[in-house]
C-alpha cells in the first residue's frame, strides 16, 4: 500500500480492505463477482444512508452549549438545573416548519427553537418556536394545518391558495399569521431571533406550590430580520444561509447567547385571568406578568457529525424533570404523546440510545429489548420484585405537577373569557406594536403572498380576515391586490 494516510481503509467490521477504487473482477476485462462483500457493503450502506425526514420541521441545524442560572428562582421551582449557579449542557436545534430537508432557510415560516438540557435528573426539553403564539388551539387541527402549509396531493406543489383557505377558515390563526407576515416572519439569522415556549407550562417549588409559566429566550444579539426581497434573493443564492451562519459564527468563536426570562402566573390566577391562559393563540400581557430573569444560554460547540448529532436528535415536549411540568393546554398535552411516537417511527424504539439523546444521568428503567438496543437491561426485568430492582420514590419525587378538573366529555377548546377573541391580540400587534414602516412591510408581504395564486372565494375571505384584524390594513391589502 502506498498512501499518505496513517490509517488503512477497513470495512465496517474493521477488516482492512485491498482497494478503495476497484471492484473484484474476473480478470481486468471480466465481470465483477458477487462475493465482493466490500462492494456490497458500500452499495447497501449507501442505499440506506437517508432516514425519513421529520414530518414538520425537516430543515434545520443546531449546536451544543450550556445554560447557566444567574438568578435565584428557587421560590418558583425546585428543578435542580434551575438552581442558582447551576450550569447544564444543552443541545439546540433551529428549523423551519413546512420545507423539506433541502429547502431554503429564508422561506417565510415560523422557526423551531428546540433545546435539550442534559440535567442531572434526566433530559428536560423545551421544544418551542420563535413566536410566542401558534396558529391553532386544538390538536385535532394541527395535522390539517401542516398539510395546508406543505404540498398539494395532485401536483406536489406548495399552494398559497391552500394556505389562506385554511387560515381564513380558522380565525384563531390571526395572531400568528400577523406575526408571520410581519418582519419577524424571516429572521436575519437564527442568532438574531428569540425563542419561546409559546405554551404555558408548570413550575413547582420545594413546598409543592405551583405556578404557570412561559419561557422566553431573548436573543442577546438583538432582533434582526430580512425583508421579503432579501429573503427571496438569499433563497436563490444560499439556501443554507442560516445553517451556515450559525456554524461559522461558532467556528470563529462568536458564540451566540440568549437570556432566559420567564412569565410566572400564580396558580390560582389562571381561573380568573381575562384570557384563557392555556390558549396557545394568546399571549399574557407583560404588564400583568413581567419577565423574570433566570439565566443565560450559550452555544459554543458545533456538531462534528450532522447526521448522528442533529438529524437523529429527538426532542420531546413531555421531557419534564421534577419541579417542571405540563399544563392543561390541549395542544401541549397532544404534543406530549406525538413526539415520542414520531421518534419511534423515524429512529426506532431505542432512539434514546443514540448518544445525542442519551440522558447524562443514570437510567434505571424497566424497558428492554427492541431493535438497536445498545444499553444493557439488567435483572430483575419486572416490578414489583424482591430482588433489589429500581423502585419509584413518591416521597422524593411526588406527582406534584398536577391540577384538578371536572366536566362532561365534550369536543371543544376552552370556555370563552372576557378578552377571548380571535382578533384583538392580532390587532394590538399590528396597530400598537408595529410602527408605520413595519406595517407597510406587513401590507406589502401579504399583498405579495396573496398575489401568488390565491383565488376566489379564498381571496375575498382573506380581505375580510385582514379587515377583522385591522380595518385600514385590510383595505390597503385589498387595494394592493386588486390594483396589481
Ligand atoms: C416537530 C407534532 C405543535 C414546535 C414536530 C414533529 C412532530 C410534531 C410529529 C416531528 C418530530 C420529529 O420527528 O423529530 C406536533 C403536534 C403539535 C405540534 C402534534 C400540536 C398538536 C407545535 C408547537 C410548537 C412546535 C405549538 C412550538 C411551540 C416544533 C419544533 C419541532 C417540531 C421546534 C422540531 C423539533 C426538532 O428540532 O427536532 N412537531 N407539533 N410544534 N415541532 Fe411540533
Amino acid at each position: 500500500m502506498s498512501s499518505d494516510s496513517q490509517y488503512p481503509t477497513t470495512n465496517d467490521s474493521g477488516i482492512p480492505v485491498a482497494s478503495d477504487e476497484h471492484a473484484l473482477s474476473v480478470g481486468p476485462d471480466g465481470p465483477i463477482v458477487m462475493h465482493d462483500h466490500y462492494l456490497m457493503e458500500q452499495m447497501a450502506a449507501f442505499n440506506r444512508e437517508m432516514i425519513p425526514d421529520r414530518q414538520p420541521h425537516a430543515k434545520g441545524s443546531g449546536a451544543f452549549g450550556h445554560f447557566e442560572v444567574t438568578q435565584d428562582v428557587s421560590q418558583y421551582t425546585k428543578a435542580k438545573f434551575l438552581h442558582p449557579g447551576t450550569k447544564t449542557d444543552v443541545l439546540i436545534r433551529f428549523s423551519t416548519v413546512a420545507g423539506e430537508s433541502g429547502s431554503p432557510d429564508t422561506w417565510r415560516d415560523p422557526r423551531g427553537f428546540s433545546i435539550k438540557f442534559y440535567t442531572e435528573e434526566g433530559n428536560f426539553d423545551m421544544v418551542g418556536n420563535n413566536t410566542p403564539v401558534f396558529f391553532v388551539r386544538d390538536p385535532m387541527k394541527f395535522q390539517h394545518f401542516i398539510h395546508s402549509q406543505k404540498r398539494r396531493a395532485d401536483n406536489g406543489l406548495r399552494d398559497h391558495d391552500m394556505q389562506w383557505d385554511f387560515w381564513t377558515l380558522a380565525p384563531e390563526s390571526a395572531h400568528q399569521v400577523a406575526w408571520l407576515m410581519g418582519d419577524r416572519g424571516v429572521p436575519a439569522t437564527w442568532r438574531h431571533m428569540n425563542g419561546y415556549s409559546s405554551h404555558t407550562y408548570m413550575w413547582v417549588n420545594a413546598e409543592g406550590e405551583r405556578f404557570w409559566v412561559k419561557y422566553h429566550f431573548k436573543t442577546d444579539q438583538g432582533i434582526k430580520c430580512m425583508t421579503q426581497e432579501q429573503a427571496d434573493q438569499m433563497a436563490g443564492s444560499d439556501a443554507d444561509y442560516h445553517r451556515r451562519d450559525l456554524y461559522e459564527a461558532i467556528k470563529r468563536g462568536d458564540y451566540p447567547t440568549w437570556t432566559l426570562k420567564m412569565q410566572i402566573m400564580p396558580f390560582n390566577d389562571a381561573k380568573t385571568y381575562r384570557v384563557n391562559p392555556f390558549d396557545l393563540t394568546k399571549v399574557w400581557s407583560h404588564k400583568d406578568y413581567p419577565l423574570i430573569e433566570v439565566g443565560k444560554l450559550t452555544l459554543d460547540r458545533n456538531p462534528t457529525d450532522f447526521h448522528s448529532e442533529i438529524e437523529q436528535a429527538a426532542f420531546e415536549p413531555n421531557n419534564m424533570v421534577p419541579g417542571t411540568g405540563l399544563s392543561p393546554d390541549k395542544m401541549l398535552l397532544a404534543r406530549s404523546i406525538s413526539y415520542a411516537d414520531a421518534h419511534r417511527a423515524r429512529l426506532g424504539v431505542n432512539y434514546r440510545h443514540i448518544p445525542v439523546n442519551t440522558p447524562r444521568c443514570p437510567v434505571h428503567s424497566y424497558s428492554q429489548g427492541g431493535a438497536m438496543r445498545i444499553q444493557h437491561s439488567t435483572d430483575p426485568v419486572y416490578t414489583p420484585n424482591s430482588k433489589g430492582g429500581p423502585k419509584a420514590d413518591a416521597q422524593r419525587y411526588p406527582e406534584d405537577a398536577v391540577w384538578s378538573t371536572d366536566g362532561q366529555f365534550v369536543r371543544a377548546a376552552y370556555t370563552l373569557r372576557k378578552d377571548d377573541d380571535d382578533w384583538n391580540q392580532a390587532h394590538t400587534l399590528v396597530r400598537q406594536v408595529m410602527d408605520d414602516a413595519q406595517r407597510d412591510r406587513l401590507v406589502s408581504n401579504v399583498v405579495g403572498h396573496l398575489s401568488g395564486g390565491v383565488t376566489e372565494p379564498v381571496l375575498a375571505r382573506a380581505f375580510d380576515y385582514w379587515r377583522a384584524i385591522d380595518q385600514e390594513v385590510g383595505e390597503r391589502i385589498e387595494q394592493g391586490v386588486r390594483n396589481q
